[in-house]
C-alpha cells in the first residue's frame, strides 16, 4: 500500500526541531535512530502523520480514543459546554450541573455492581490513588484501621502515582523511583503463557493461584489486608487474559475474608474487551472501580472512581473525622470534562461499542493468531479490542526478545509504512484500536504486522 503524500507543512518544520520535553517510559538519551511519529490530524478510525500519511489508528491514541477521533458530537458538547461555563471547581459543596448529570449516569449505568458514588479526577493515576487512599479510609470508618495492605500482581499497571507504583507489578516501574509503599503483597499474574508452574492449563493454573492468594492472605492476617487490585485484562503487562473462572474465585476468598475488591478499569472500562466493564465480563462487581481513558475517549482528561453501596454507606457514616473525605482537585468533575465524557457514552450506548468490540475483536484476535508461525511470534492474546503480540528470541522455551534490541520498534516501522499505527512496548506490540473499528479495519492492522514480520525475516 502506498501512502506517501506531500508533507503537511506548518510554520515550523517539527521533523527537525529539537525537543525540550521528555516523550513518557522512554529513554531521556536522544535517539537518532528512533524517528519521532508527529500526528496533525484526525479523523475517526485514522490519523494523519506530519508526513501527510493517513494511518489507520492502532492504538486509538493510548487505549482511550474509543469513538474515534474528532467526533462531531463529542466537539459540539465540549464548546457549548465552553460557551456556557469553562470551569469552576467542586470542593465544599460547591457544584457545576456536569457533575450532577455525569454521577448520575454513572451510577445508573453500573447500577448491577451496586454503584453509589463518583470521586472525579483528571487521569488513571489519579483515579487508582483515589481507589488505594479511600480503600484505607472505608477501613478507617469501618472500624479496623489495621487494613492497610494491597494485594496486586506481577505485570499489572495502576499508573505512576507512588500509590499505583507501588502496588504496579512491572519492575521497570519501581527503578528509578524507590522506596516506595511497603504494604503491597505481589501475587502472580493469572498468565497461561508464562507462570511459575509452567503450566498452559487454566483450570491448574487458577487452583494453583487461588492457593496462593489464600496462603498470602493467611500469612499476613485477613485483618491487615485493605484490598486486592487488578486490571480485569492486564493491559499494559502484555495483555494478559486471565482464565474464565480466575475472578469469581478471586471474589470467593475475599468475601470470605472481607477484603475489598477494586478493578482497575481504566483501559477495559466501557467496552473494550466487549462487555460494559471487564469485570462485568468476568461475572464479577468490584466494591470500587477506577475509570479514565475510555470515558471521554481522550477528548478532554477525566477519570472516576465508582464506589458501591457498601464503601458509601460505611464513609458516609463513619464516625468522627472518617467520613471527611480530605480527598481531591482542583480539577475533580471538571465541566468540559463531563461534558465530554456524556457525550461519549451517549455514543457508546447508541452505536453499542461493547458489542462492536466483541464482534470485531473476535476477527481480530482470529487473524492475529496466524502470525504465531513466525519464528520472532511466540504467542498472539487479547481480548475483544485489546490485544498484544508476544515477541520471542526462542519459541521454545518463551524466552521473551532483548527488549533493547529495538526489534519492537522496527516492526512497528515498518507496520507504519504500510499505513497502521501499532504500539511497539519492550518486547510486545500493543493493538488498542478505537472501538469502532471495522472488521476490514481488523485485518488491515493484522495485515500491517504480517508484512512487517515478513520484511523483518
Ligand atoms: C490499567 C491502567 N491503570 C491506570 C493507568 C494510568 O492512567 P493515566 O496514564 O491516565 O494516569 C493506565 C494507563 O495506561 C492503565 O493502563
Amino acid at each position: 500500500m502506498s501512502l506517501t503524500s506531500a508533507p503537511i507543512v506548518t510554520e515550523r518544520d517539527y521533523r527537525t526541531a529539537e525537543k525540550h520535553f521528555w516523550h513518557p517510559m522512554t529513554s531521556a538519551a536522544p535517539d537518532p535512530d528512533r524517528p519521532t511519529l508527529i500526528i496533525v490530524s484526525g479523523d475517526g478510525n485514522y490519523v494523519t502523520d506530519i508526513e501527510g500519511n493517513r494511518l489507520l489508528d492502532g492504538v486509538g491514541g493510548l487505549w482511550n480514543v474509543n469513538v474515534g477521533h474528532n467526533r462531531p458530537e463529542v466537539k459540539a458538547a465540549i464548546t457549548a459546554q465552553m460557551d456556557t461555563l469553562s470551569y469552576y471547581q467542586t470542593f465544599d459543596g460547591v457544584a457545576h450541573p456536569g457533575v450532577y448529570d455525569l454521577s448520575d449516569r454513572l451510577v445508573a449505568l453500573f447500577a448491577q455492581e451496586d454503584a453509589k458514588r463518583v470521586a472525579f479526577s483528571s487521569n488513571g493515576s489519579d483515579a487508582i490513588e483515589t481507589a488505594i487512599k479511600l480503600a484505607r479510609q472505608y477501613w478507617i470508618a469501618a472500624g479496623e484501621p489495621g487494613r492497610i495492605r494491597f494485594l496486586s500482581l506481577r505485570n499489572s499497571y495502576h499508573g505512576v502515582h507512588v500509590g499505583g507504583t507501588s502496588i504496579g507489578g512491572i519492575p521497570a516501574y519501581h527503578y528509578n523511583h524507590g522506596p516506595l509503599l511497603d504494604d503491597v503483597t505481589l501475587l502472580d499474574a493469572p498468565w497461561l503463557y508464562r507462570n511459575p508452574w509452567d503450566t498452559s492449563d487454566p483450570e491448574e493454573l487458577t487452583d494453583r493461584l487461588i492457593r496462593q492468594l489464600e496462603e498470602r492472605i493467611l500469612a499476613h492476617g485477613p485483618q491487615t489486608i485493605a484490598a486486592f487490585f487488578a486490571e480485569p485484562v492486564l493491559g499494559a503487562g502484555g495483555v494478559i487474559v486471565p482464565p474464565d473462572g480466575y475472578w469469581r474465585r478471586v471474589r470467593d476468598v475475599l468475601d470470605r475474608y472481607g477484603i475489598l475488591m477494586i478493578a482497575d478499569e481504566v483501559v477495559t472500562g466501557f467496552g473494550r474487551t466487549g462487555n460494559m466493564l471487564g469485570s462485568r465480563g468476568w461475572g464479577v462487581a468490584a466494591d470500587i472501580m477506577a475509570f479514565a481513558k475510555g470515558i471521554t475517549a481522550g477528548y478532554i482528561p477525566l477519570a472516576a472512581t465508582v464506589f458501591n453501596s457498601r464503601v458509601a454507606d460505611a464513609i458516609e457514616s463513619g464516625p468522627g473525622f472518617s467520613n471527611v473525605v480530605m480527598h481531591g482537585y482542583t480539577y475533580s468533575g471538571h465541566p468540559l470534562g463531563a461534558a465530554a465524557a456524556l457525550a461519549v457514552l451517549d455514543i457508546v450506548e447508541a452505536e453499542d461499542l461493547p458489542g462492536n468490540a466483541a464482534r470485531v475483536g473476535a476477527v481480530l484476535q482470529q487473524e492475529l493468531k496466524a502470525l504465531e508461525h513466525y519464528d520472532l511470534v511466540g504467542e498472539t492474546r487479547g481480548k475483544g479490542l485489546m490485544a498484544a503480540v508476544d515477541l520471542v528470541a526462542d519459541k521454545a522455551t518463551r524466552e521473551p526478545i532483548d527488549p533493547g534490541s529495538g526489534v519492537a520498534a522496527r516492526i512497528s516501522a515498518e507496520a507504519r509504512r504500510h499505513g497502521v499505527v501499532v504500539r511497539a512496548a519492550g518486547t510486545k506490540l500493543i493493538i488498542s484500536p478505537p472501538l469502532t473499528l471495522t472488521a476490514d479495519e481488523a485485518r488491515t492492522i493484522v495485515g500491517s504486522i504480517d508484512a512487517a514480520l515478513t520484511a523483518l525475516a
